[in-house]
Protein backbone atom coordinates (compact mmCIF):
# COMPACT_ATOMS: atom_id res chain seq x y z
CA UNK A 1 0.00 0.00 0.00
CA UNK A 2 2.82 2.78 0.97
CA UNK A 3 4.52 1.64 -2.12
CA UNK A 4 1.63 2.23 -4.26
CA UNK A 5 1.03 5.65 -2.50
CA UNK A 6 4.78 6.41 -2.95
CA UNK A 7 4.70 5.50 -6.51
CA UNK A 8 1.48 7.95 -7.16
CA UNK A 9 3.11 10.86 -4.89
CA UNK A 10 6.84 10.71 -6.12
CA UNK A 11 5.94 11.30 -10.00
CA UNK A 12 3.74 14.15 -8.77
CA UNK A 13 6.36 15.78 -6.35
CA UNK A 14 8.56 15.86 -9.58
CA UNK A 15 5.97 17.13 -11.57
CA UNK A 16 5.31 19.94 -8.67
CA UNK A 17 9.24 20.95 -8.27
CA UNK A 18 9.36 21.35 -12.23
CA UNK A 19 6.63 23.51 -12.55
CA UNK A 20 8.37 25.49 -9.65
CA UNK A 21 11.77 25.94 -11.02
CA UNK A 22 10.03 26.76 -14.61
CA UNK A 23 8.08 29.35 -13.08
CA UNK A 24 10.89 30.76 -11.63
CA UNK A 25 12.94 30.57 -15.01
CA UNK A 26 10.65 31.74 -16.72
CA UNK A 27 9.90 35.19 -14.62
CA UNK A 28 13.70 35.58 -14.84
CA UNK A 29 13.68 35.32 -18.41
CA UNK A 30 11.18 37.73 -19.36
CA UNK A 31 11.41 40.74 -16.43
CA UNK A 32 13.20 43.67 -17.80
CA UNK A 33 16.31 44.39 -15.99
CA UNK A 34 15.86 47.57 -12.83
CA UNK A 35 17.13 47.84 -9.59
CA UNK A 36 13.75 46.65 -8.24
CA UNK A 37 12.80 43.61 -10.57
CA UNK A 38 16.58 42.60 -10.12
CA UNK A 39 15.55 41.97 -6.57
CA UNK A 40 12.88 40.01 -7.62
CA UNK A 41 14.57 38.21 -9.94
CA UNK A 42 17.97 37.78 -6.69
CA UNK A 43 14.49 36.45 -4.27
CA UNK A 44 13.79 33.95 -6.61
CA UNK A 45 17.13 32.66 -6.77
CA UNK A 46 17.82 32.48 -3.26
CA UNK A 47 15.08 30.67 -2.60
CA UNK A 48 15.65 28.05 -4.65
CA UNK A 49 19.66 27.85 -3.10
CA UNK A 50 21.28 30.31 -4.99
CA UNK A 51 24.14 33.24 -3.51
CA UNK A 52 23.69 36.51 -4.73
CA UNK A 53 25.21 38.98 -4.32
CA UNK A 54 24.49 43.33 -3.94
CA UNK A 55 23.34 45.04 -6.80
CA UNK A 56 23.63 42.01 -8.74
CA UNK A 57 21.97 43.19 -12.46
CA UNK A 58 20.81 40.10 -14.57
CA UNK A 59 18.99 41.08 -18.04
CA UNK A 60 16.27 39.56 -19.72
CA UNK A 61 16.80 35.85 -21.83
CA UNK A 62 18.80 34.49 -19.24
CA UNK A 63 18.40 30.74 -18.27
CA UNK A 64 19.91 29.72 -15.14
CA UNK A 65 19.24 25.68 -15.07
CA UNK A 66 18.83 25.76 -12.06
CA UNK A 67 19.97 27.88 -9.15
CA UNK A 68 21.43 25.43 -6.67
CA UNK A 69 25.25 25.50 -6.35
CA UNK A 70 25.45 29.07 -7.93
CA UNK A 71 27.03 31.92 -5.96
CA UNK A 72 27.06 35.46 -7.86
CA UNK A 73 29.51 38.52 -6.07
CA UNK A 74 27.90 41.80 -5.53
CA UNK A 75 27.99 44.18 -9.03
CA UNK A 76 28.01 41.04 -11.46
CA UNK A 77 26.40 41.70 -14.54
CA UNK A 78 24.64 38.82 -16.66
CA UNK A 79 23.95 39.89 -19.71
CA UNK A 80 20.49 39.11 -22.34
CA UNK A 81 20.46 35.23 -23.36
CA UNK A 82 23.53 33.88 -20.89
CA UNK A 83 22.84 30.53 -19.98
CA UNK A 84 24.29 28.76 -16.82
CA UNK A 85 24.25 25.29 -16.14
CA UNK A 86 25.00 24.22 -12.45
CA UNK A 87 25.00 20.98 -11.60
CA UNK A 88 28.64 20.65 -11.31
CA UNK A 89 28.97 24.42 -9.03
CA UNK A 90 29.33 27.89 -10.78
CA UNK A 91 31.13 30.89 -8.46
CA UNK A 92 31.17 33.89 -10.40
CA UNK A 93 33.22 36.36 -8.62
CA UNK A 94 32.41 40.02 -7.92
CA UNK A 95 32.15 42.96 -10.45
CA UNK A 96 31.78 39.97 -12.97
CA UNK A 97 30.50 40.99 -16.67
CA UNK A 98 29.25 37.80 -18.38
CA UNK A 99 28.35 39.20 -22.51
CA UNK A 100 25.24 38.51 -24.61
CA UNK A 101 24.42 34.85 -25.15
CA UNK A 102 27.72 33.41 -23.34
CA UNK A 103 27.04 29.86 -21.96
CA UNK A 104 28.36 28.41 -18.36
CA UNK A 105 27.99 24.81 -18.57
CA UNK A 106 29.11 22.72 -15.35
CA UNK A 107 27.64 19.54 -16.71
CA UNK A 108 28.60 17.38 -19.62
CA UNK A 109 26.74 14.37 -20.93
CA UNK A 110 29.43 11.32 -20.52
CA UNK A 111 30.58 9.89 -23.31
CA UNK A 112 30.76 6.03 -23.43
CA UNK A 113 33.61 4.17 -24.37
CA UNK A 114 31.82 1.75 -26.70
CA UNK A 115 29.79 3.44 -29.72
CA UNK A 116 26.78 0.58 -28.84
CA UNK A 117 25.76 2.46 -25.53
CA UNK A 118 23.84 5.24 -25.90
CA UNK A 119 25.12 8.68 -25.29
CA UNK A 120 21.60 10.06 -24.36
CA UNK A 121 21.37 7.00 -20.85
CA UNK A 122 25.40 7.37 -19.83
CA UNK A 123 24.71 10.20 -16.95
CA UNK A 124 26.36 13.23 -16.48
CA UNK A 125 29.73 14.44 -15.50
CA UNK A 126 30.44 17.02 -13.27
CA UNK A 127 32.89 20.02 -12.95
CA UNK A 128 32.92 23.31 -11.14
CA UNK A 129 33.33 26.51 -13.07
CA UNK A 130 35.21 29.50 -11.10
CA UNK A 131 35.28 33.06 -12.69
CA UNK A 132 37.16 35.44 -10.10
CA UNK A 133 36.50 38.92 -9.48
CA UNK A 134 36.90 41.65 -12.20
CA UNK A 135 36.38 39.12 -15.05
CA UNK A 136 35.18 40.34 -18.33
CA UNK A 137 33.90 37.46 -20.20
CA UNK A 138 32.65 38.80 -23.71
CA UNK A 139 29.63 37.92 -26.21
CA UNK A 140 28.93 34.55 -27.39
CA UNK A 141 31.59 32.55 -25.10
CA UNK A 142 31.04 28.97 -23.96
CA UNK A 143 32.86 28.34 -20.70
CA UNK A 144 33.58 24.37 -20.13
CA UNK A 145 32.96 22.17 -16.69
CA UNK A 146 35.86 22.32 -14.85
CA UNK A 147 37.59 25.57 -15.68
CA UNK A 148 38.46 28.21 -14.02
CA UNK A 149 38.86 32.23 -15.32
CA UNK A 150 41.46 34.11 -13.26
CA UNK A 151 40.96 37.38 -11.81
CA UNK A 152 40.53 40.55 -13.99
CA UNK A 153 41.09 38.62 -17.09
CA UNK A 154 39.37 38.57 -20.44
CA UNK A 155 37.90 36.41 -22.34
CA UNK A 156 37.37 37.97 -26.18
CA UNK A 157 34.30 36.96 -28.00
CA UNK A 158 33.78 33.50 -28.91
CA UNK A 159 36.02 32.31 -27.16
CA UNK A 160 35.40 28.27 -25.91
CA UNK A 161 37.45 27.88 -22.13
CA UNK A 162 38.55 24.92 -21.91
CA UNK A 163 41.31 24.47 -19.91
CA UNK A 164 42.17 27.19 -16.71
CA UNK A 165 42.61 30.96 -17.94
CA UNK A 166 45.27 32.69 -15.17
CA UNK A 167 44.61 36.02 -14.09
CA UNK A 168 44.93 39.18 -15.81
CA UNK A 169 44.96 38.24 -19.10
CA UNK A 170 43.00 38.88 -22.25
CA UNK A 171 42.32 35.11 -24.16
CA UNK A 172 40.62 34.15 -27.28
CA UNK A 173 40.24 31.37 -29.95
CA UNK A 174 38.58 28.16 -29.69
CA UNK A 175 40.02 26.43 -27.65
CA UNK A 176 40.70 29.78 -25.58
CA UNK A 177 44.62 30.63 -25.71
CA UNK A 178 46.31 33.42 -23.98
CA UNK A 179 46.55 36.40 -26.06
CA UNK A 180 48.13 39.04 -24.17
CA UNK A 181 49.05 39.71 -20.97
CA UNK A 182 47.32 42.94 -19.30
CA UNK A 183 49.54 45.93 -18.09
CA UNK A 184 49.74 46.37 -14.73
CA UNK A 185 51.01 49.88 -15.23
C1 LIG B 1 38.45 41.45 -26.28
C2 LIG B 1 38.27 42.61 -27.22
C3 LIG B 1 37.55 43.71 -26.47
C4 LIG B 1 39.62 43.08 -27.77
O1 LIG B 1 40.42 43.71 -26.82
P1 LIG B 1 41.73 44.54 -27.23
O2 LIG B 1 42.58 44.60 -26.01
O3 LIG B 1 41.34 45.82 -27.86
O4 LIG B 1 42.44 43.59 -28.27
P2 LIG B 1 42.95 43.91 -29.75
O5 LIG B 1 41.84 44.36 -30.61
O6 LIG B 1 44.16 44.80 -29.62
O7 LIG B 1 43.40 42.47 -30.26
C5 LIG B 1 44.53 41.82 -29.72
C6 LIG B 1 44.69 40.51 -30.48
O8 LIG B 1 43.58 39.67 -30.16
C7 LIG B 1 42.90 39.26 -31.34
N1 LIG B 1 41.47 39.19 -31.06
C8 LIG B 1 40.64 40.22 -30.83
N2 LIG B 1 39.41 39.78 -30.59
C9 LIG B 1 39.46 38.43 -30.71
C10 LIG B 1 38.49 37.44 -30.60
N3 LIG B 1 37.21 37.72 -30.30
N4 LIG B 1 38.86 36.14 -30.74
C11 LIG B 1 40.17 35.83 -31.03
N5 LIG B 1 41.15 36.77 -31.14
C12 LIG B 1 40.78 38.06 -31.01
C13 LIG B 1 43.25 40.33 -32.37
O9 LIG B 1 43.13 39.84 -33.67
C14 LIG B 1 44.65 40.67 -31.99
O10 LIG B 1 45.50 39.70 -32.51
P3 LIG B 1 46.95 40.10 -33.11
O11 LIG B 1 47.72 40.65 -31.93
O12 LIG B 1 47.51 38.83 -33.63
O13 LIG B 1 46.70 41.15 -34.14
C15 LIG B 1 37.46 42.30 -28.47
O14 LIG B 1 38.16 41.51 -29.35
C16 LIG B 1 36.14 41.60 -28.24
O15 LIG B 1 36.05 40.41 -28.00
N6 LIG B 1 35.10 42.43 -28.38
C17 LIG B 1 33.75 42.00 -28.19
C18 LIG B 1 33.24 42.73 -27.00
C19 LIG B 1 31.87 42.27 -26.61
O16 LIG B 1 31.56 41.10 -26.49
N7 LIG B 1 31.03 43.26 -26.37
C20 LIG B 1 29.72 43.02 -25.89
C21 LIG B 1 29.63 43.53 -24.48
S1 LIG B 1 28.95 42.33 -23.39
Amino acid sequence: MIKIIKNILRPLFIEIEIWNIHIGNALIACLPASPFLNLIKKTILVARGAKIGKRVFIYPGVFIDYPKNMVIGDDAVLSRGVTITTGGGVYIGKRVLIGYSTKILSADHRIPESHKEPIRFSGHIYGKIEIQDDVWICANCVITKGCSVGRGSVIASGGVVTKDIPEFVLAGGVPAKIIKSRSNR
